[in-house]
Formats: C-alpha cells, sequence, structure tokens
C-alpha cells in the first residue's frame, strides 16, 4: 500500500452515510487537538493497544529517517483509553491530511465517558502499509526516537506530550511508560559523557 493514505481513505467510507461521526484518537489527537469539534469526551475502544511500531516520514522523521509513532495493534480483552470528538464531515480532509503516512480509517465501537457507545473512526497503521516498521524491544524503539526528528519536531516530544497528556487522565500505559522512563536513561547518559 502507498505511504499517501489521503485518496484511499476518501473512499474507504461514505461519511454521509452518518448522522453524527465520532473520531476515536489514542494519540497525537488526545492533545494536539488542531480542528473544531461538537464534542469531546474520554473514551475508550476494546481488543486494541497503542504501540510505536508505525513510521513517520512527514511528523517526526524524514524519510530518509522515519521515526517512531503510534499505531494500534489486537490485543485480546485489552481497553485501550483516548479521546473521542465528534466532528463536522469536513474535518475528515483535515485529518486525512494529517494522518495520511499509511494510516487507514477503520469502524470501531467507541464507549464513551458518558455511558453511550457509538460507532466512529479511528486511524490504524496495519502492518501491510508501507510506513509500518513493527515491533520492537523497549531499548531499541526508544533509542531509536530519542535521535528522531522531523516536520513537526523532535520524536520524543511526540512520546513526552502523549505520556503526559495520559497521566493527566490518569490513565496506565507500560509500553508509553516505559519508552519514556528508557528515552528519559539515554538522555541522560548522553549529557553525562
Ligand atoms: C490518534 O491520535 O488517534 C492517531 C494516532 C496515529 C495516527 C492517527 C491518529
Amino acid at each position: 500500500m502507498a505511504f499517501d493514505t489521503q485518496n484511499i481513505n476518501k473512499q474507504r467510507q461514505n461519511l454521509q452515510d452518518y448522522d453524527e461521526i465520532w473520531v476515536f484518537g489514542y494519540g497525537s489527537l488526545i492533545h494536539k487537538v488542531d480542528f473544531d469539534f461538537l464534542d469531546c469526551q474520554n473514551a475508550h475502544i476494546l481488543g486494541y493497544e497503542r504501540r510505536f511500531w508505525q513510521g513517520s516520514h512527514d511528523h517526526r522523521g524524514t524519510p530518509e529517517n522515519p521515526g517512531r509513532v503510534l499505531t494500534l495493534t489486537p490485543v485480546e480483552n485489552a481497553r485501550c483509553f483516548g479521546r473521542a470528538f465528534k466532528v463536522e464531515h469536513h474535518i475528515f480532509e483535515h485529518l486525512d491530511h494529517r494522518e495520511k503516512n499509511g494510516y487507514l480509517r477503520e469502524e470501531i465501537e467507541i464507549y464513551l465517558e458518558n455511558g453511550n457507545r457509538v460507532l466512529g473512526l479511528v486511524y490504524i497503521g496495519a502492518p501491510d502499509n508501507a510506513a509500518y516498521l513493527g515491533e520492537a524491544t523497549i531499548e531499541d524503539i526508544a533509542a531509536h526516537i530519542a535521535r528522531s526528528s522531523g516536520p513537526s519536531g523532535d520524536n520524543k516530544d511526540y512520546v513526552f506530550d502523549l505520556a503526559d497528556a495520559l497521566r493527566e487522565h490518569g490513565e496506565e500505559d507500560e509500553h508509553v511508560f516505559g519508552i519514556e522512563r528508557e528515552i528519559f536513561s539515554i538522555l541522560s547518559k548522553s549529557s553525562t559523557s
């Protein structure tokens, strides 16, 4: 599959079929909200966990040196915290552009904090996308992130901002917090050497 998924995403769902559209954010959409929304709530989805397994050629890395950003991977009985945004249809033009590096929009059941369950959309970078990097150890992921940067800034700030946002919401995520700890350890070693 191509790196740039904007055209594919346009054809995946007919947004007009939805009375209201919710998008589930599990990464930068939790803390970098650069679009208008009609409603926003804490939320979760089931059966997925977030992982730094997706390459970033356009935000936190470059085509020559891709960074590592989030995608979702299926995990039995998992619960993934995030934020759900009710948006107007045209917002997907912005989101499809922002998340164009291999992510496809998928339909997903979103459990809102008000107790309602809605069918919404989520961006997932699946293993068959051209930007996918896949599984690695926490140490290797942290080292990769510590040395990467791109047009949206240092890759490590993506991790720190997300970890801060999760803590503000009282959420634990050992994958994210483990990588954050390891990056701090790499940075402290490099500042003393
Ligand atoms: C998100 O924050 O939901 C998100 C993460 C990666 C790609 C697209 C969206």
